[in-house]
C-alpha cells in the first residue's frame, strides 16, 4: 500500500478528498483539515496555550461522536508566535500549505487585524476564539468570532468591584498601548468608570513588552486610587499587579480579558490574590456539552477549564456542525475546496450551536450572540504557586 501523507488535500477527479493517515497506517483514513492558528511560543502563549487545550478536548470530543457525519477532523497546528508577522505566516500556511477548510485564531487581536484580513482575501472562514477588541468581525464577510467583545464583558467586572466595595470613587486606569484590544478594553473600562459616577484619577500607559512598571505604579499610588483597572496581557498585567502590590498598593484590582489564564499565577504568584476578572463562560454552565467538556478538561488538565479554552472548543465546535449541516444538505466530499470555504463559511453564520459558552449564533457580520457572563476572583493558595478562578455570585 502506497504511504498517504498526513493531512493531505487531493483533487481527484474535480473533487476534495481529504486524506489523512496519521503514523502512516495502512487503509488511509479520510479526514478534513481545520486549522488552529495559536500562539505556542513568546509570551502570548501563555493565552495561546488555553486555546490549544481546548481545541485538543474539541478534535477528540466530536471525532468520538462520529467526525462530520463519519468523516473525522484532523486539527493542523501552525505556532503565530506573539506579534503580526507570526500569524500572518501562520496563516499563509493553514491556507496555502495546509488547505484547511477554516481557521481557529490567531490569539491576539492585534495579530487578527494583520492575519485575519488574508483569509478573507482567500475566501478561508476564520473563526476568532480569543479576539475582544472592538472590529474583529468587520475584518470582513470570513470572519466570524466566539469571544464575546470588551464592550459586553468588561464591565460586568467594575460592576461587581462596585458591590464589594461600594465606597470607591477614586480609580486609577492601566493600559498596554501597544495593543488592540488593550486599547479597545480600555476605552470600555474607562467609561464603564465615568457612567459609573467615579473619577480616573490617572491613567497610566505601558508596553506588553515591558517588565518594568515602578515608575507607573509609583505614579498610581500617588493618586490614591480605590480601585485599579489594568488593561494588559498575562506576562505584562500580571508584572503591573506585582509591583502595584509590591510598593504597597492594597486596594481592589480588576483585571481585563487578557489576565484570563491561570497562566497569570506564575507571574504575579502570591499577589495575583483578589484580582477580579470578567468572564464569558462558566465552568458550572448547565448542560450535558459543558459537562462533558468540563470533564475531559479536568480529566487531562486537573483544573477547571479556563474562558479560552471553552470558547476554542465551541470554535470548532461550530466549524464541526456547519460542516455536518452543510454535509446533508450537498456532500462536502463533492465540492472544490473553494466552494466548501464559501459554502461552510454561509452556513456557520447561520447556525444555532449548543455550546459549553450556553446557546450561542451569530450577526450576519459574524459577531457572537451569547447571554451569560460572569465574574470570578483570583485565590490564591498559601504560598502562592498555584490558586484558582473563584466565580463571584
Ligand atoms: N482578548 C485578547 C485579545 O483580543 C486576548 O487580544
Amino acid at each position: 500500500m502506497k504511504k498517504v501523507i498526513t493531512n493531505t488535500i487531493l483533487f481527484a477527479t474535480g473533487a476534495l478528498l481529504v486524506t489523512g493517515c496519521a503514523g502512516g497506517n495502512a487503509g488511509g483514513s479520510s479526514s478534513i483539515p481545520i486549522g488552529i492558528g495559536f500562539a505556542q511560543t513568546s509570551n502570548v502563549a501563555l493565552l495561546g496555550q488555553d486555546g490549544i487545550n481546548g481545541v485538543k478536548i474539541a478534535e477528540k470530543y466530536f471525532n468520538d461522536k462520529g467526525g462530520i457525519n463519519g468523516t473525522p477532523i484532523k486539527l493542523v497546528y501552525q505556532d503565530t508566535g506573539g506579534d503580526e508577522q507570526g500569524a500572518i505566516n501562520a496563516f499563509q500556511a493553514l491556507i496555502n500549505k495546509d488547505r484547511v477548510v477554516g481557521i481557529v485564531g490567531p490569539t491576539l487581536s492585534q495579530q487578527a487585524f494583520s492575519a485575519s484580513p488574508i483569509a478573507d482575501r482567500a475566501k478561508v472562514p476564520v473563526i476568532g476564539a480569543s479576539n475582544t477588541a472592538k472590529g474583529i468581525p468587520e475584518i470582513g464577510d470570513y470572519v466570524a468570532r466566539v469571544s464575546a467583545p470588551v464592550s459586553t464583558v468588561a464591565p460586568n467586572a467594575l460592576k461587581v468591584a462596585l458591590k464589594q466595595n461600594p465606597n470607591i470613587k477614586r480609580v486609577a486606569v492601566f493600559f498596554a498601548q501597544n495593543d488592540a484590544f488593550n486599547k479597545s478594553e480600555t476605552e470600555i473600562f474607562q467609561k464603564a468608570v465615568l457612567d459609573a459616577g467615579l473619577e480616573i484619577v490617572t491613567v497610566q500607559k505601558f508596553q506588553t513588552t515591558d517588565n518594568d512598571f515602578q515608575a507607573q505604579a509609583t505614579s498610581a499610588i500617588n493618586a490614591k486610587p480605590d480601585l485599579v483597572i489594568i488593561s494588559g496581557l498575562a506576562a505584562d498585567g500580571g508584572n503591573v499587579v506585582r509591583q502595584l502590590r509590591e510598593l504597597g498598593y492594597k486596594g481592589l484590582i480588576v483585571g481585563g480579558n487578557g489576565f484570563n489564564t491561570s497562566n497569570i499565577f506564575k507571574v504575579c504568584q502570591a499577589l495575583c490574590d483578589g484580582v477580579m476578572i470578567a468572564q464569558a463562560y462558566s465552568p458550572e454552565h448547565p448542560g450535558e456539552i459543558n459537562k462533558t467538556f468540563r470533564q475531559a478538561y479536568k480529566s487531562q488538565f486537573k483544573t477547571e477549564p479556563p474562558q479560552f479554552s471553552a470558547q476554542a472548543f465551541t470554535a470548532v465546535q461550530v466549524f464541526v456542525e456547519a460542516l455536518q449541516a452543510l454535509d446533508k444538505k450537498t456532500k462536502i466530499s463533492s465540492l472544490q475546496l473553494p466552494q466548501l470555504r464559501t459554502e461552510l463559511n454561509k452556513q456557520l453564520l447561520t447556525g444555532k450551536y449548543n455550546t459549553p459558552l450556553g446557546e450561542i449564533s451569530f450577526t450576519p457580520k459574524g459577531e457572537v450572540v451569547q447571554k451569560d457572563f460572569y465574574v470570578a476572583q483570583i485565590k490564591m493558595e498559601k504560598g502562592g504557586s498555584t490558586g484558582k478562578f473563584a466565580f463571584l455570585k
